[in-house]
C-alpha cells in the first residue's frame, strides 16, 4: 500500500512573478483556495497518511500557513464562527499529516527528492508536483490502484502537442497493458521535438521506488543545469526497473504559468 507522499515546493516561481515575488505559489488561491489543498485533499482521499514538504527559507510561508493555531484559537474565542471553525478544523488535520523538510538551493527536482530518504519507510512512495492540479478525477487514486495491480512505479501521463515536447518529461512506449496503461522502455527530460520519442508526457504524479534515492545521490546535472527526476528515472529503467504511465482520465490544469494559473481558477468556478 502508497502510505507516504512528497510534495517539492522549494523552486523560484518564476514563470509566475510578479505574485511569487514574496508568495509562495502554493498558496495563491484557486478559486477561494490555496493551491496546495487541492494538492492535500487529493492524497487525503488516495488514502495518503503522512506527507512530506520540500520547502526553502523562501517558503517559509507555507509552515506559518499550517502553524497558525494561536491566531485561530484567539479569534474563535472572540467571535464563534462555525465557517473559521471548520477551516481551522481542517488546517489541523492537514498540520498533523505533515513534516517539513528543507533543500536550501533550488537544484532541480531530483535533489529536492533526494532530501526526504530518510523519511520513507515503505517501498513505494507517490510524489506530486503542486503545479499540476488534475481535476475531475483522483489522478492519484488511479495511479495506486494501477501498483497495487502491478507491484510496479507509475507516472501520470497525456498526450501533448508535438511542437510542445520541449517542456515536458516525454516518455517511449514498450507495450500498452490495456486502455489507460502503457510499459514504457525509456524517458527524457525536455527533448528537441526531432528527439523526442513520443508526444507522451509526463505530468506530475508519481509513485517512485526506494531505489531511486540510490540513482539519485550520484545524479549529475542534466538539462539547464539542474538534477531532474526524470533523469533517475531514466537510469532505472535502463536498469529494469518497471515503470508504467498512466493515462489519466481527469482534466489537467497547469498551475505554474500566469495563463494557466488564471485558466485553472477559472476551470474550477466551473466544477
Ligand atoms: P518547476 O521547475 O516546474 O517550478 O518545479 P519552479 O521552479 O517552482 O518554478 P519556475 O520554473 O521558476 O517558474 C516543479 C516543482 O518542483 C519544485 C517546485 O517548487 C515545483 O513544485 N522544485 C523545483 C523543488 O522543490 N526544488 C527544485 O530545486 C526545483
Amino acid at each position: 500500500m502508497i502510505k507516504q507522499a512528497i510534495i517539492p515546493l522549494a523552486g523560484l516561481g518564476t514563470r509566475l512573478l510578479p505574485l511569487t515575488s514574496v508568495f509562495p505559489k502554493e498558496l495563491l488561491p484557486i478559486n477561494g483556495k490555496p493551491g496546495i489543498e487541492y494538492i492535500l485533499d487529493e492524497c487525503i482521499e488516495a488514502g495518503i497518511k503522512e506527507i512530506v514538504f520540500i520547502i526553502s527559507k523562501k517558503k517559509k510561508m507555507v509552515k506559518d500557513y499550517f502553524y497558525n493555531d494561536k491566531f485561530y484559537t484567539n479569534i474563535i474565542k472572540k467571535k464563534k464562527d462555525p465557517r473559521i471553525i471548520s477551516e481551522y478544523k481542517k488546517i489541523i488535520k492537514y498540520k498533523k499529516m505533515i513534516k517539513f523538510v528543507y533543500q536550501n538551493k533550488p537544484l532541480g527536482t531530483g535533489d529536492a527528492v533526494l532530501k526526504t530518504k530518510k523519511y520513507i519507510k515503505d517501498k513505494f512512495f507517490l510524489m506530486l508536483l503542486p503545479d499540476d492540479l488534475i481535476v475531475n478525477q483522483n489522478c492519484s487514486k488511479s495511479m495506486i490502484k494501477v501498483h497495487n495491480r502491478n507491484r510496479a512505479s507509475v507516472m501520470a501521463s497525456m498526450n501533448v502537442k508535438k511542437n510542445t515536447v520541449t517542456r515536458w518529461g516525454v516518455y517511449k512506449l514498450n507495450k500498452k497493458l490495456n486502455k489507460r496503461d502503457y510499459l514504457i522502455s525509456d524517458v527524457v527530460e525536455k527533448p528537441s521535438v526531432k528527439k523526442a520519442p513520443s508526444n507522451k508526457a509526463v505530468i506530475g504524479r508519481y509513485i517512485l521506488p526506494v531505489s531511486i534515492f540510490a540513482k539519485l545521490s550520484k545524479q549529475k546535472p542534466g538539462k539547464g543545469g539542474e538534477i531532474h527526476i526524470t533523469d533517475a528515472i531514466q537510469s532505472l529503467i535502463y536498469q529494469k526497473e518497471k515503470f508504467i504511465a498512466h493515462n489519466f482520465s481527469g482534466k489537467y490544469l497547469d498551475c505554474g504559468t500566469m495563463n494557466g494559473y488564471i485558466k485553472s481558477a477559472l476551470e474550477i468556478a466551473k466544477l
